[in-house]
């Protein structure tokens, strides 16, 4: 039984055949509309979300699957204190594969080490979020034809941004690439992400502050929200809020072929107004996730079409 706990919990040559599989998966949705028939997946949402929920919840839904759960730890016992650990071993008893979301990080990973179904971290705290991961490599791949030899910048709140952790580390695996960091200083990557992974694997990088240095000479710009409930104070938080704004004028100094991304929801990082830019791809990347996670779902129940 496996679980997905990070992007380096599958090998390269999986996460390609996740890829092709939720790209099979969007071409011929009708081969796998039953492949899920007699099988339950459960939510169990410990932090508030609306596409990763409810993507799985459609993922499954899709595959002719049930789907049960929980949105929030209030309308749970973990409002009586009830432990992941107990949790999951009771909801073993009910579902096949389960999704878990908690502000804690390294939560799901305890969830697994005492489930008796497929666990997958669907976002821990400030640290991984993998099937964000899956659904952004899905993106990129099919918009772009590849997923080496690009120059990525990374735009935001890369200290708190479990997206931007996650991606990192599954981008490193493909050749030639290159990160470009836009952030604040309070809101840089952090140093154990640098040391560990960017660092180690010899990885190209440049951290700079000013979005419109690095966007003429970017592939791919990945916005991310500063992330509020991550935040110890509410001062720092409205001081950075709107740090970044990404408008109109410039996307004008950004490359015709650079796609924009955003794991959303989004604040006020870009301006609605960008939404019309053939380039903004926030949208789609959301659909991809459906796809991908169907995909994710077939796997990880050892499930053949
Ligand atoms: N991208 C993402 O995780 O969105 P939600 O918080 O709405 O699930």
């Amino acid at each position: 039984m496996k679980h997905l706990m990070s992007p380096l919990d599958f090998s390269v040559e999986e996460l390609d055949h996740i890829l092709d599989l939720a790209n099979d998966i969007e071409n011929h949705p009708e081969k796998y509309a039953h492949a899920c028939a007699g099988k339950k997946l459960a939510t169990l949402f410990y932090e508030p979300s609306t596409r990763t929920r409810l993507s799985f919840e459609a993922a499954m839904l899709n595959l002719g699957g049930s789907v049960l759960g929980f949105s929030s730890a209030d309308s749970s016992s973990a409002a009586k204190g009830e432990s992941v650990s107990d949790t999951i071993r009771v909801i073993s008893c009910y579902a096949d594969i389960c999704a878990m979301r908690h502000p804690k990080e390294g939560a799901p990973m305890v969830a697994a080490s005492k489930s008796s179904i497929p666990v997958i971290n669907a976002g821990d705290g400030g640290h991984q979020h993998p099937t964000q991961t899956l659904t952004d490599l899905l993106t990129i791949r099919s918009l772009k034809g590849r997923l080496n030899n690009l120059t990525i910048g990374l735009c935001g709140d890369l200290k708190f941004g479990r997206t931007v952790h996650s991606l990192i580390h599954a981008l490193v695996r493909y050749p030639d690439i290159r990160f470009v960091l836009i952030s604040p200083e309070e809101l840089r990557i952090p140093d154990y992400i640098k040391e560990n992974v960017l660092d180690k694997d010899h990885i190209s990088y440049k951290e700079v502050e000013r979005m419109e240095d690095a966007l003429p000479n970017l592939d791919l710009l990945y916005m991310t929200r500063v992330q509020k409930e991550r935040f110890f104070n509410e001062e720092d938080y409205v001081r950075m809020k709107d740090f970044y704004i990404l408008d109109k004028k410039k996307m004008e100094l950004a490359p015709s072929d650079m796609l924009v991304l955003h794991p959303l929801p989004r604040v006020n990082e870009i301006s609605v107004e960008v939404d019309e830019d053939p380039r903004a791809v926030y949208f789609k990347q959301a659909q991809f996730g459906v796809y991908v996670r169907m995909a994710l779902i077939l796997t990880l129940l050892e499930i053949e079409c």
